[in-house]
C-alpha cells in the first residue's frame, strides 16, 4: 500500500508511519516542520516539506500516486485556539479544505483524519461512545468537528470515502524506541510531568482538586500513540476494502487522575516531580472516558500498550535518554 502522511514528521505521525513502515508500505511524508522534526522521518519514507496552505505543494506530493492519505497536519491547542481562532480557521479548516479537494483533483480516494474528543465538549454521559451530541467546548474541536462534517459532504459529493479517528488523550512513546523526538513546548500532562522530573521545571501544577472524581483531580483516558498508530493502519486496510466511511473513537476505556500519572512517574523515575495544587483550569471537564466498541467491531482494533506502566515508562526513557544528552545530570 502506498501512504502519504500529512503532518507526519509530528508526535502522532511519526508513530503512524512506523506502523505503516514496519508492514512493508510504501509512505510519504508531508510536513512544514512548525512542530514536526525532520529528524523525526525515517529514511525508509519520501519527505516533502509545505504546508497544506499550499495548494501547488500539495498537488505536487499527491501527484506521486497514493492509495491512502492520512491527515494529521493540525494545530492541537485547545486554549491556544481560543485566543487564536484566526490561526486554527486557516491552517486547520481552510487547509484541510484544500487538502480535500486537492484528494480529489488527484483521484486519491481514502482519507484517513485524525480527529479528537474534543468534538463531543463536555460529556452528557460516560463512556463516550460515537453517537453522543457533538458540541465541542473550544474552536480547537470544532475545527476538528468542521472537517468532518466537510468530509460528509464530499463523501456525498464526490467519490472520497473517510474514517475519523476521534483520539483521546494520546501519550507514551514507541516501546521500541523508535521514535526518540520531543515535542516542542507541550502543554500536556504527560510530556509537562516529564520535564519537571528531569528538573526542566520546577514543579507540575496541577489544575484543580475538587473535582467529583477518586482523587479530586482531573480523569481522562490516556491512549498509547502506538496503539493509535495501529488504528491508522487498520483504518486504512478498512478502506481499501470496505465501501463506506467510519467515525470512530480510540481510547482506553479506563480513566487515570491527574494524581495517579504523576505518582507512576515519580515511582517509575525515582524522580520527586514536585506537585502544586492550583486552580481549575477554564473549560476542563473532570472526567472523559471512551467507549471503544465500534473501533473494535468495525476495525477490530483493541489497546494493548494503554496500560499507564507502559504510557509512562515509555515516555521516561526518552525524556531521561535526551535529558542526559543534553547533559543533565539526574
Ligand atoms: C489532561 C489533564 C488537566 C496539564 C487535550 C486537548 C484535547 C486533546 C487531548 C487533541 C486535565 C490536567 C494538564 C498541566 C494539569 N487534544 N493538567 N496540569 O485537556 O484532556 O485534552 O489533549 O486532540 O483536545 O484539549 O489534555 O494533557 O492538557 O490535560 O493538571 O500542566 O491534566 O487539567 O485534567 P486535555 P491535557
Amino acid at each position: 500500500m502506498r501512504v502519504l502522511l500529512f503532518g507526519g514528521a509530528g508526535y502522532i505521525g511519526t508513530h503512524v508511519a512506523l506502523s505503516f513502515l514496519e508492514r512493508g508500505d510504501t509512505v510519504g511524508i508531508f510536513d512544514n516542520l512548525s512542530s514536526g522534526l525532520r529528524s523525526n522521518v525515517s529514511e525508509k519514507a519520501v519527505f516533502f516539506e509545505g504546508s497544506i496552505l499550499d495548494r501547488n505543494k500539495v498537488g505536487e506530493a499527491l501527484s506521486a500516486g497514493w492509495d491512502v492519505v492520512v491527515h494529521l497536519a493540525a494545530f492541537k491547542a485547545a486554549g491556544e485556539s481560543m485566543i487564536l481562532p484566526d490561526k486554527y480557521a486557516e491552517n486547520n479548516i481552510a487547509g484541510s479544505l484544500i487538502l480535500m479537494s486537492e484528494c480529489v483533483r488527484h483521484e486519491v480516494n481514502n482519507f484517513i483524519l485524525s480527529s479528537s474528543a474534543a468534538v463531543y465538549g463536555e460529556p452528557a454521559y460516560l463512556p463516550i461512545d460515537e453517537l453522543h451530541p457533538c458540541n465541542p467546548e473550544n474552536y480547537y474541536g470544532y475545527t476538528k468537528l468542521a472537517i468532518e462534517e466537510n468530509l460528509n459532504w464530499y463523501s456525498k459529493l464526490k467519490d472520497l470515502k473517510y474514517v475519523s479517528l476521534r483520539y483521546f488523550n494520546a501519550a507514551g512513546y514507541d516501546p521500541d524506541g523508535r521514535m526518540t523526538g520531543l515535542e516542542k513546548n507541550p502543554a500536556n500532562l504527560i510530556p509537562v510531568v516529564m520535564e519537571t522530573a528531569i528538573g526542566k521545571r520546577p514543579n507540575i501544577l496541577v489544575f484543580g482538586s475538587d473535582y467529583p472524581t477518586v482523587d479530586g483531580t482531573g480523569v481522562r483516558d490516556y491512549v498509547h500513540v502506538s496503539d493509535l498508530a495501529d488504528g491508522h493502519v487498520r483504518a486504512a486496510d478498512y478502506l481499501m476494502a470496505e465501501k463506506d466511511s467510519l467515525i470512530v473513537n480510540l481510547g482506553s476505556e479506563h480513566g487515570l487522575s491527574v494524581m495517579q500519572i504523576i505518582e507512576t512517574a515519580r515511582t517509575i523515575s525515582g524522580r520527586p516531580i514536585p506537585a502544586e495544587i492550583v486552580a481549575r483550569r477554564p473549560g476542563d471537564p473532570a472526567k472523559l472516558i471512551a467507549s471503544s466498541s465500534k473501533a473494535k467491531s468495525t476495525l477490530g482494533w483493541k489497546a494493548k500498550f494503554s496500560d499507564v506502566e507502559t504510557i509512562v515508562e515509555s515516555t521516561w526513557k526518552v525524556y531521561r535518554s535526551q535529558a542526559i544528552k543534553s547533559g543533565r545530570t539526574l
